[in-house]
């Protein structure tokens, strides 16, 4: 006889454990996949697989596919033509690149943990620490939580704008933790002297970072702790599915205004920016800093970083699936889409794209191809009445686009956000006609 006690032991079935290589082995498997074409090495120029950083032979994989054009080579000439091309692009997306998000997906509830006022740098805050418990009575073996920091300025006269940062991690007192963005004055700083808020996310606490992780967190949760499917969802999208829930929350929080709240990050968290701005309209706006490739880049340059270290053991998790054939039997050449056309399904909403110096940041994000991605994509928020880059030619570093909705900017720096946040900032201002309230020091 089945007792109370060894039911409920029953129904605790271990969280599966395996390794990031086995997982990768498994999944090459299901797709029938032998072999991968290397990936880029970008620490040894010699090497016979050493990352391409010659202007010339970036363009092996050959033309973009066409942003104003239906995949029957028809044009899109109006708004509604457009709505039907989004949807035609989302779908090869979700197939090919990215994968897709379930339909069905566990309730979040939130927690306050902590609600403090303190002095953070020169300003006076309201800090709260929250975490969203992710339902997992489909599958109790796997437990989920999202940890969020909210602040903002204390004994502000009204709701304020926040921006939402997905942080590599947490300082003890649950400040922006360390977040490779070493300008002065921080960040933080420079927003709560606007009289604006923050918040910080950690997505690698609800999925990790590593295909280990895939048959846990949100990912695993849902799909019960196995081999993901060809299309399923890669990290990227369970991170932007975490800033929505985030989002859910700040909109439910009286100090913030939520119609403009803006998400922000670096590299592997740009990309989950850009992925978590086509995919939640409810952000107001988006810094996608130093995306690289699986963000802005465009898969058909060969420049930097390649489509194969994406499909590689060390990375294969941010994407769904179906993404490996391109490193595998296919090329970039063959994959239906590029990612101007990704960045365009953004439109007519604002993004900030920002890339450091190649000469200090490195060739690996090649903030070139963002560049020409991004000028590609303005088509769509001219069609669409907004405005896009004003100029195909790419402009000096620290001097930006940043008079459109959508704009660009290169810092002098190296692989970080920090000394783009100012004008990030006086254009998020601008664009959504926001006043500042500027505190004292
Ligand atoms: C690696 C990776 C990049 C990523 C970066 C980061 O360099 O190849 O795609 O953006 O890590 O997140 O810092």
């Amino acid at each position: 006889m089945l007792t109370a006690l060894a039911f409920s032991l029953a129904l605790q079935t271990p969280t599966p454990t395996v390794t990031t290589e086995q997982d990768h082995r498994e999944t090459l498997a299901m797709l029938g996949i032998q072999t991968l074409r290397p990936y880029a090495d970008g620490m040894v120029p010699t090497a016979p697989n050493a990352a391409n950083t010659t202007e010339s032979k970036a363009w092996i994989w050959g033309d973009v596919p066409p942003l104003m054009k239906f995949s029957d080579g028809s044009e899109i000439k109006s708004r509604e033509d457009w709505q039907r091309r989004r949807g035609e692009l989302l779908e090869a997306f979700d197939r090919e690149v990215y994968g897709r998000t379930p339909k069905r997906l566990p309730k979040v509830t939130w927690t306050l943990v902590e609600e403090k006022q303190e002095k953070i740098g020169d300003f006076d805050v309201i800090r709260k620490s929250l975490k969203g418990v992710v339902d997992n009575r489909s599958y109790p073996a796997i437990s989920v939580e999202i940890p969020l920091t909210l602040v903002t300025p204390a004994g502000a006269k009204g709701k304020v704008p926040v921006i939402l940062e997905f942080g590599f991690g947490m300082r003890p007192g649950g400040a922006a933790g360390p977040n490779r963005q070493n300008q002065a004055p921080a960040w933080t700083q420079q927003i709560l002297k606007r009289g604006w808020g923050y918040a910080v996310i950690v997505p690698n606490a609800y999925q990790a970072d590593s295909g280990a992780g895939l048959r846990s967190g949100i990912i695993g949760l849902v799909n019960k702790g196995k081999l993901r499917k060809p299309d399923d969802w890669g990290a990227l999208k369970a991170w932007a599915w975490g800033a929505s829930r985030a989002l859910d929350y700040l909109q439910s929080d009286k100090a913030v205004d939520g119609k403009k709240v803006a998400i922000e990050g670096l590299s592997r968290y740009g990309k989950a920016t850009l992925v978590t701005m086509v995919y939640e309209p409810r952000f107001a706006a988006g810094f996608v800093g130093s995306s690289g490739a699986g963000g802005v880049k465009l898969w058909r340059r060969d420049f930097g970083e390649r489509e194969t270290n994406l499909a590689s053991s060390g990375e294969y998790h941010w994407m769904t699936p179906n993404f490996i054939k391109y490193a595998g039997p296919l090329t970039p050449a063959d994959l239906p889409v590029d990612q101007h056309q990704f960045l365009a399904l953004c439109a007519p909403r604002p993004v900030f794209v920002g890339t450091g110096s190649p000469n200090v940041e490195g060739h690996w994000v090649d903030s070139r191809g963002m560049f020409i991605s991004t000028a590609l994509a303005s088509p769509a928020w001219e069609l669409l009445g907004s405005s896009g880059l004003p100029t195909s030619v790419m402009p000096k570093e620290d001097s930006g686009l940043t008079d459109s909705v959508l704009a660009f900017r290169q810092h002098s720096g190296g692989h970080t956000n920090g000394p783009n946040w100012a004008s990030f900032l006086d254009w998020f201002g601008r664009v959504l006609n926001i006043s500042t309230s500027p505190r004292q020091n």
